[in-house]
């Protein structure tokens, strides 16, 4: 089942989709013994049960009380599930049901929207319901609560979570272990940014705008920790002249001294994967920095962090035919076969795992495996109007938060494209994260 922006969806498939997600959060959480799911594992993320009552509720705002399709005296919106009421580091401190009553109210929610469903099928009249967005919106908001959920389980103490690894990956294309470092030429030009589609992007992706790159060069492939590891042992944690300002206050209050999750062992480096500690691979991507790392490797490589308007021209621009493309290889949404997304290889992938995940300009890599850090701030593009709600992007536009691309290994891929926007804090590295280098160009 495909969900390529913009192709309609009826109203059979939008209940399969919805289906074939909830499978997808409980598989997840199948392993879990109760205690692990109640507990809050680390003040930056929920506890996971407050994360299934949130999908919940986002289900039940979204499909039945914003569309008026709701139950008379629907419950409506339970206080304790509402994000900004209930600010992270304070969910430990909420009344949060049992796993069970969590549980309970996810079918609850469910059977009534199947209950209802005849009414939410696609309408013109109505934004909300018009080509399936707002089933698009709900799917989409469980697909990034199960990154979520990942993220809590990677950083979760204690009995490490067995991870249900359910997909070998496939052997890398020798080819691509040569040109990590190397870089590929986008000659510039008026490029197209962003998306018009109102059946599947989010209103931080909107409007589609031109806008005109100088030219530049760009990293093949993502930054590797084998290339990571050199910006290591050149002191690269002990050379401020590497860092901004920020990032070396940062550093100086961590106790970091290498990516997340990694650890010395006989003068090797190790890095965990939930329940599994192996040899750090040099050919796959570098996982878990935060943005002031990925900038002081660039400033080390003798290179800078690539704009968002970079990184898309060069994932989805094709120079030479003058063409938008939906993700680098064409219009035909990710799965397990053309990049590494969907989670259940439940890491990263050597560098030329999926050889035709290349964009017209011959990147690598740039859907899936890690979410790319780029030097931009997450503001709204020229002309935004937020829809259907301020809190989901408008919010946090501003300079805090640094925008990331490209989807990670965890990201389901309803969730990823070439026009996709996620942002965090500078400082954070619980997501995803990794990055590619840039060079020339005006920025
Ligand atoms: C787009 C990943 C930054 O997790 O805060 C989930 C997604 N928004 N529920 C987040 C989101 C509302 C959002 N990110
Ligand atoms: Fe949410």
């Amino acid at each position: 089942m495909d969900l390529k922006p913009g192709r309609p969806l009826d109203l059979r498939e939008c209940v399969q989709l919805l289906d074939e997600a909830r499978v997808r959060t409980l598989f997840l959480i199948g392993p879990l013994p109760e205690a692990d799911l109640a507990v809050q594992h680390s003040s930056l993320m929920s506890p996971i049960v407050w994360d299934l009552g949130h999908i919940a509720h986002f289900e039940e705002v979204w499909l039945l009380e914003k569309t008026g399709t709701g139950p008379d005296g629907s419950e409506g919106l339970r206080g304790i599930y509402n994000p900004f009421d209930n600010p992270r580091a304070s969910r430990d401190r909420l009344e949060l049901p049992s796993v069970a009553e969590a549980l309970e109210y996810m079918g609850r929610v469910r059977r009534e929207v199947l209950a209802r469903k005849d009414r939410l099928g696609p309408r013109d009249d109505d934004p909300l319901l018009k080509d399936g967005f707002v089933f698009r919106l709900v799917l989409q908001h469980e697909y990034q609560h199960d990154e979520t959920i990942l993220q809590t389980l990677q950083l979760k103490k204690g009995e490490p979570y067995p991870a249900p690894r359910a997909l070998a990956l496939p052997e890398p294309d020798a080819g691509w272990a040569d040109r990590i470092g190397s870089m590929v030429r986008f000659p510039g030009g008026m490029v197209e940014i962003g998306s018009d589609d109102r059946s599947t992007v989010y209103d931080n992706e909107r409007p589609r705008h031109s806008t005109e790159v100088e030219p530049f060069s760009i990293d093949a492939a993502p930054v590797t920790n084998g290339q990571y590891l050199e910006f290591m042992d050149a002191g690269g944690y002990s050379n401020p002249k590497l860092w901004s300002a920020e990032g070396w206050k940062w550093l100086q209050k961590s106790d970091v001294e290498s990516p997340g999750y990694w650890r010395r062992r006989d003068g090797r480096w190790e890095v965990r994967s939930f329940d599994r500690w192996e040899d750090v691979d040099p050919i796959r991507p570098v996982c878990h920095v935060t943005y002031h790392e990925a900038e002081a490797f660039a400033r080390f490589a003798g290179k800078r962090l690539p704009t968002e308007v970079e990184w898309e021209a060069a994932a989805t621009w094709d120079p030479e035919q003058g063409e938008k493309r939906a993700y680098p290889w064409g219009e035909e949404p990710p799965d397990p076969t053309r990049a590494n997304v969907d989670m259940m290889a439940f890491g990263t992938a050597p560098v030329g795992s999926f050889p035709g995940n290349v964009s017209p300009v011959g990147c690598y890599g740039m859907i899936g495996d890690v979410w790319e850090w780029t030097a931009s701030d997450f503001q709204g593009y020229p002309g935004f109007e937020s829809f259907p709600y301020p809190e989901y992007s408008q919010v946090f536009f501003g300079t805090e938060y640094k925008v990331l691309r490209g989807g990670s290994w965890a990201s389901r891929p309803g969730a990823v494209r070439g026009t996709f926007r996620n942002w965090d804090f500078p400082v954070r590295r619980q997501i995803f994260s990794g990055f590619r280098c840039a060079l020339g160009g005006g920025a």
